[in-house]
């Protein structure tokens, strides 16, 4: 597979402060991939290194095996850039927004209309983009990056300060965006986001990445035990301990709490007992795989 982005040794400094220390990162054509961190970890500044927007003062950034710094013209039709705080021409509605955008890459203006179908804002075409909700301008500002039709898009945290319920129908816009064949670059510090979307994620932490994988094998990497909780009187605390696979058994607080690495043996045992009310499993998460990385708790 090619890798679309790479970026070698990639440094930035601010004074005493290396924002990015030697990031190297590679995102093959088509991935859905996930920049992780904590505030200040270092994601924005990573990815105005790749866009080209700022210089590094060390390493190098490449798109499509171009250097992306001097800035590089002939990359910016392809790729697409939300920046994390969005700026719109004032005044505008939302479909005038547009039209500058489609303007200014000189691309059709029908393009204008498959946008917002695309991002859901048909509703909201004339209103003026200062009285959209927070969701909405986010939906826009994604809808603007992408009216060029881009290979790439970058996506400095989109769903930031949005409600559950906005963040996951701007997932279902992002997908959507991939499933197109683009290759998503997407920054956040939502742990469940990067998990539900990525197909790779690089966990950054103080200018470091730590370490990229899929989000299944980072969490599997942990060989951490699953955990299966049941309501009290599912099974006795002995019975539990007998079924195979259970590594561990133990009644606390109403609730009866199994371990085991192999969840499948122990689901079944349980299904021919018909003891799976109250059932719930739950396994490590990327929080889990963040501190053991770091030995801190993850805090976004
Ligand atoms: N222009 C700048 N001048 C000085 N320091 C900066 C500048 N931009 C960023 N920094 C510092 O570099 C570090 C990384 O910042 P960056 O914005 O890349 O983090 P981030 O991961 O995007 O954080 P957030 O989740 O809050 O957006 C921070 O400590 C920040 O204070
Ligand atoms: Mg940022």
């Amino acid at each position: 597979m090619t890798n679309v982005i790479e970026t070698r040794g990639l440094v930035k400094r601010y004074g005493d402060l290396t924002a990015v220390d030697h990031v190297d990162i590679a995102v093959p054509q088509g991935t859905f991939f996930g920049l992780l961190g904590p505030n200040g970890a270092g994601k924005t500044t990573t990815l105005e290194l790749i866009e080209g927007i700022r210089e590094p003062d060390e390493g190098e950034a490449l798109i499509f095996g171009e250097k992306v710094w001097p800035r590089n013209r002939a990359l910016l039709p392809r790729i697409g850039v939300q920046l994390q705080a969005s700026a719109f021409f004032e005044r505008l509605t939302v479909a005038e927004q547009l039209r500058c955008f489609a303007e200014l890459y000189a691309v059709p203006l029908t393009r204008i209309d498959r946008m917002i179908e695309l991002v859901g804002l048909e509703d909201k075409r004339t209103v003026r983009t200062e009285d959209l909700s927070g969701g909405q301008k986010q939906r826009l500002s994604i809808a603007c990056s992408l009216i060029h039709d881009p290979e790439i898009v970058f996506l400095d945290e989109p769903t930031a300060a949005l409600d559950p319920q906005a963040r996951r129908n701007l997932w279902d816009v992002l997908r959507a965006i991939n499933a197109e064949g683009r290759t998503v670059v997407l920054t956040t510090h939502y742990m469940d986001e990067a998990e539900i979307l990525c197909d790779q994620i690089a966990i950054i932490d103080r200018g470091k990445i730590l370490t990229t994988d899929t989000p299944r094998n980072l969490i599997t990497g942990l060989g951490a035990a699953y955990r299966i909780l049941l309501s009290e009187g599912a099974v006795s605390e002995e019975e539990a301990n007998r079924l195979p696979g259970v590594e561990s058994a133990s009644l606390d607080n109403g609730t009866l709490a199994l371990t085991t690495h192999e969840p499948s043996p122990v689901l079944t045992a349980l299904a021919e007992r018909d003891a799976l009310h109250g059932l719930q499993v739950t396994s490590a998460t990327l929080e889990d795989v963040f501190l053991t990385l770091t030995g801190r708790e993850y805090r976004a």
